[in-house]
């Protein structure tokens, strides 16, 4: 395939962001932190990786953000919708993610940025409920009004492009299904208000239809719907999804592929988490929780590879279980407990306790997103970007293809993507080609 022409990054980038709770308060006021010299991004691949480029005796490895064309945090603009009218200062002081020493000197910023009504059904998210929503008699005219805000917030922040990262709770558990094949069948299903289409859906149908690049960081269906995929493809914008990869589901991530490639054995990987921020509330919904189920469920699956490896994996048990505390608030505990085997089959036992925090780990994943899916757009790339499947639980994938969860295959896969981007030579560290290592 071709190398895609970039165009330019200059110019206001509008972030929008359905659903201001802990994730999308800690990513804005951790923006705003870092643009006044408080702190630094600390977790985020385009604002502190390096990318090294061509062979290792070139010492060439420049920082991510000084390679490729990205937008700088400086032309960021925040904007979001919530049933709860919280602007983003008290939305971020309820979530208690980040202490009033960050949040206090930016308080007047974080004012600012007042949720827009949203398009909110508590059929969908039954835990929780605010006042601040839209009311329209179809799903259409919902649609239709979060197009007229995409607008209006363009205009009035004066942005040359926008973005829109879904930050809200996780929805009912919900199958792809016959409304959700064709544009077509979609739109008449929100014409006739089916149950099928859910709010987050509509939000992804207006992004798209506004010229928008989504990314959806909840496990809910919202853009991975084929109807929705092919708009994204006709329109020439990016998407990508689904759920954040950020605690236990990431240590999942960076332990199984070590397992996997020392052929050890697992017979059996039982996680479970106590968590008490209102995403762990509306998890405590079983609906909400089967969504989020499934997304943690398949990631063993597909990098243990338990057809190809039967001895070694086919008769592994995988159980995740949330529990709801408050007292934890977004200080996640997540325990795991592996039941490994090796030589001859003699058995060992992994324990992991993570103490994480939710949304620190979140935030920096709403930015590298933002920026690399705004990147994407201007390199013409549309469609599902596996390219950034390193920041998902549960990487949304071409019809046909498995997902890749492997971290470190992720990891490899966008910097790749980047250097082809960019016109430079793809790493494959084989690395017969350099002196002393010739084959005669
Ligand atoms: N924090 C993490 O590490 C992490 C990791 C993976 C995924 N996620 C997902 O990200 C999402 C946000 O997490 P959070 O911790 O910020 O939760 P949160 O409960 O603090 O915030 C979610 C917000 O979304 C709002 N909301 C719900 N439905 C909405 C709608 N239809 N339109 C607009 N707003 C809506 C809620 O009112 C709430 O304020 C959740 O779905 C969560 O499962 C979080």
């Amino acid at each position: 395939m071709e190398r895609p022409v970039i165009q330019g990054s200059e110019g206001r980038l509008g972030v929008l962001l359905p659903g201001m709770g802990a994730v999308a308060t800690t990513f804005i006021a951790g923006v705003e932190a870092v643009r006044q010299g408080h702190a630094k991004p600390i977790g985020s691949l385009t604002q502190m990786n390096t990318i090294r480029l061509g062979k290792r005796t070139e010492g060439r490895s420049p920082l991510i953000k000084d390679f490729a064309p990205l937008a700088g945090l400086d032309q960021l603009v925040f904007g979001g919708w919530d049933p709860i009218p919280d602007d983003a200062f008290d939305s971020a002081v309820n979530a208690g993610v980040l202490d009033r020493t960050h949040l206090d000197p930016i308080e007047e910023f974080l004012r600012d940025i007042k949720p827009m009504p949203a398009v909110f059904d508590v059929a969908y998210v039954k835990k929780l409920n605010g006042p601040n929503k839209k009311e329209a008699s179809t799903k259409r005219e919902l649609a239709e009004a979060l197009r007229a805000d995409i607008r209006r917030f363009r205009v009035e922040n004066d942005c040359d492009r926008m973005v829109m990262i879904w930050c809200g709770s996780t929805e009912i558990f919900l199958r792809p299904g016959p409304t959700h094949q064709t544009l077509e069948s979609f739109e008449k299903a929100m014409e006739e208000n089916d149950a099928s289409i859910a709010p987050s859906m509509l939000y992804a149908y207006a992004a798209l239809m506004e010229g928008v690049p989504y990314a959806n960081g909840a496990p809910n269906l919202s853009g991975d719907i084929p109807a929705l995929e092919s708009l994204a493809v006709e329109r020439g914008l990016p998407i990508a999804g689904k759920d954040f990869k950020t605690g236990q589901t990431l240590m999942k991530t960076i332990l199984a592929p070590g397992l996997k490639a020392r052929m050890l054995g697992l017979d059996g990987w039982f996680s479970t988490n106590i968590l008490g921020n209102r995403d762990g509330e509306v998890l405590d919904d079983p609906e909400s929780f089967k969504t989020k189920e499934e997304s943690k469920l398949g990631v063993l699956e597909h990098i243990l590879q338990p057809k190809l490896y039967p001895e070694l994996y086919g008769d592994m048990y995988h159980k995740v279980r949330i529990n709801y505390y408050p007292p934890r608030g977004d200080n996640k505990e997540g325990w795991d407990n592996l039941d490994i085997f090796g030589w001859l089959g003699y058995p060992m036992q992994i324990k992991v306790d993570f103490l994480c925090r939710d949304s620190i780990l979140a935030a920096p994943i709403v930015l590298d997103l933002a920026l690399f899916i705004d990147l994407a757009a201007r390199s013409g790339m549309s469609g599902i970007q596996e390219w950034l499947s390193f920041y998902f639980k549960s990487p949304q994938t071409p019809e046909g293809l498995y997902p890749e969860h492997d971290l470190f295959i992720q990891h490899k896969k966008l910097k790749n993507t980047l250097r082809w981007m960019m016109g430079e030579d793809l790493i494959t560290h084989l690395g017969v080609d350099y002196p002393g290592q010739e084959i005669s």
